[in-house]
């Protein structure tokens, strides 16, 4: 099947644009309508609405508007082409577009030769750590650390050989020079113009995509060894950033985890890629790591795409214990647990002194609440400060409203109470029932807020907010786009335009095309699109009423005569302030005849 109107009408007519939407955003029905958050722009109160009738959306915050191919464009930067043939094949067609629509093919990637050429990295590692001399020695360290042969192939481990281009003089044949340039793997010397590998005498531990493809890699140090500059050689080294590889975006094993993940619904975020290999090594599969840097919010955004529930399990140090506030700030919208892990070790650690079944046991069982963790990480240090403590009861308080259940705030009220020498239970108790107090009003406050704001929207189309000018030509095109006869009217008569450049434009094109469709829309800007969606949101009774045109057309023609008068007053205006009588006269005159015309 072809890219043509056929397909792109079938696609459209076989599609529900609520259901596209409603994978991505939230959506509530309102009246005919559905309702969310604009996923174009940041909001607390839904102002994103999707007409299924219509099969559009619309957004009142930030105006964007479009179909269901538009959606797609706009949602994940793709092609019209793109997004056609994303929805063909949820509907199992097979479209055929021809190459030059298709900026992003997704079987055939742009990143394409950086993807190969990290997979071919990746085996000649795993090679140099199986069969070299030096991988020898290397698979003894491993060993050493308790990872074995199973650990290898399943974490896919390798070894960058000590030499300075090895990896280089097995690629370069292979690849062309952008891409090895771009691969990460080569830096390029300036001074001798020539390409050395990256990384040169690490274990190396591949990284990958969600969907398992290599993307970079990060190498451990292993050896005892000191670089040129005499400086200490960092712990682990990652690939530099790539068109493949962000390291703010991407988690470790999360290929493997997310499997597990959609059976267990929850996932454990470690520090370290040896953590990871400890958890597998003690069963448990749904772990990731981020790489070697702090959280983000990306990587935050990527976990929302396979589960709610994070089981945070830092190093048990203080750097651990920091690291768990800052992250329990980015995971607001997750369930989160954390693991407690015992005397400043991390799992890797832990499994190195206990065994697999005691590590399990630990992931599994050993988890506490984010409000016991915060209880334990806010307690003020010095018991004199009395104003510190009455803060810290304020704030876990605040905490222990937000918990569902009324047993588990008891618990807590007790533990709060039981951690303060100043403070008994029902003191805390007191401070928590300030709280829900507090929570109450503030729901029902913001419960009349969200109904004023939603009775606006559903009473305030974007009509209201535009000018009366715009709307009754936005009527008008409508009536010409539904009903042929209108259209066919309008046409003939040679004096007419539309003031509004957008629907003039429209009107030309309707003209040429005999009809505007997703496929034509596609090609125009922004605004002419959004102007089309106006006009279709507009709602009127199917028929045209008797005289409505008539009415409009002496609507129209008063507008404009107002328009003009104001730019007559305005000139008026001008000529005097400048002093130039006659112009003032002349400009005064065509005012006054204008007036009499509307008369
Ligand atoms: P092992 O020492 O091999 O057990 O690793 P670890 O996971 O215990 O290391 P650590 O707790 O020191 O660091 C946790 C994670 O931070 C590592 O897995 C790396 O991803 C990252 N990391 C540690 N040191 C460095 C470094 O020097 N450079 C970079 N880029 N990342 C590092
Ligand atoms: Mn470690």
């Amino acid at each position: 099947m072809y890219l043509n109107k056929e397909t792109i009408a079938d696609i459209k007519q076989s599609t529900n644009i609520v259901d596209i939407i409603g994978e991505v955003v939230s959506l509530t029905k309102s009246g005919r309508n559905y309702l969310g958050l604009c996923p174009f722009h940041k909001e607390k109160t839904p102002s994103f609405n999707v007409l299924e009738d219509k099969q559009f959306y619309h957004c009142f915050g930030c105006g964007r508007s479009g179909d269901v191919f538009k959606f797609l464009e706009d949602y994940r930067q793709i092609t019209f082409a793109e997004s056609a043939s994303v929805l063909a094949e949820r509907l199992g067609m097979s479209l055929q577009v021809p190459s030059n629509q298709l900026a992003q093919v997704r079987q055939e990637s742009p990143h394409q030769k950086l993807f190969e050429i990290n997979q071919d990295a990746e085996r000649f590692y795993q090679a140099v750590l199986k069969t070299t001399k030096i991988g020898e020695l290397a698979r003894q360290y491993l060993y050493s650390r308790g990872i074995t042969d199973e650990v290898i192939e399943e974490f896919h481990i390798g070894l960058a050989p000590a030499e300075p281009d090895y990896l280089y003089q097995s690629l370069s044949k292979k690849f062309d020079e952008t891409t090895v340039m771009n691969s990460g793997l080569f830096n390029l010397s300036e001074r001798s113009n020539r390409f050395y590998d990256a990384f040169q005498n690490r274990i190396i531990f591949p990284l990958r995509d969600e969907n398992g493809r290599v993307i970079g890699f990060s190498g451990r140090i292993w050896q005892e060894s000191v670089s040129d500059d005499q400086q200490p050689q960092a712990k682990y080294k990652n690939t530099r950033a790539t068109a493949i590889f962000n390291k703010s975006y991407e988690l470790y094993h999360l290929d493997k985890a997310k499997a597990v993940m959609a059976k267990t619904h929850e996932v454990y975020l470690m520090e370290g890629f040896m953590d990871v290999i400890a958890a597998h090594r003690a069963g448990i599969d749904n772990a990731v790591a981020s790489m070697g840097t702090a959280l983000t919010p990306e990587h935050v955004n990527h976990l929302k795409k396979f589960t709610k529930k994070v089981i945070v399990t830092y190093d048990g140090d203080k750097a651990g214990q920091n690291a768990i506030a800052k992250s329990l700030e980015l995971l607001g919208d997750f369930t989160v647990d954390i693991v407690r892990l015992p005397e400043q070790m991390d799992p890797d650690e832990y499994l190195q002194k206990n065994s697999p079944e005691e590590l399990e046991k630990l992931l599994r069982q050993s988890r506490i609440s984010q409000v016991e963790f915060l209880m334990h990480y806010l307690l003020p240090e010095n018991s004199d400060n009395l104003q510190a403590e009455i803060d810290y009861v304020d704030r876990m308080a605040a905490l222990i409203v937000q918990t569902p259940s009324i047993t588990a705030q008891n618990s807590y009220i007790t533990k709060v109470a039981d951690l303060l020498p100043d403070f008994d239970y029902f003191q805390v108790e007191q401070a928590v029932n300030n709280q829900r107090l507090l929570v109450r009003g503030q729901m029902s406050q913001a419960a009349n807020q969200t109904q004023a704001a939603q009775t606006v929207m559903v009473e305030l189309p974007v009509s209201k907010q535009v000018s009366a000018l715009r709307r009754a030509e936005n009527q008008l095109f409508h009536r010409m786009l539904n009903h042929a006869y209108v259209f066919n009217d309008y046409r003939m008569r040679s004096d007419f335009h539309f003031e509004t450049a957008e629907l003039q434009t429209l009107f030309e094109l309707l003209n040429q095309e005999g009809e505007l469709d997703s496929f034509i829309l596609s090609g125009l800007d922004n605004d002419v699109q959004s102007a089309y969606y106006a006009v279709l949101e507009e709602r009127l009774p199917e028929e045209v009423t008797d005289g409505e045109l008539q009415e409009l057309d002496r609507q129209i023609s008063r507008l404009l005569a107002q328009q003009e008068i104001r730019k007559q007053g305005k000139r008026v205006r001008e000529t005097t302030s400048l002093g130039d009588q006659d112009g003032a006269l002349l400009a005064l005159e065509a005012l006054i005849a204008q007036k009499r015309n509307l008369e």
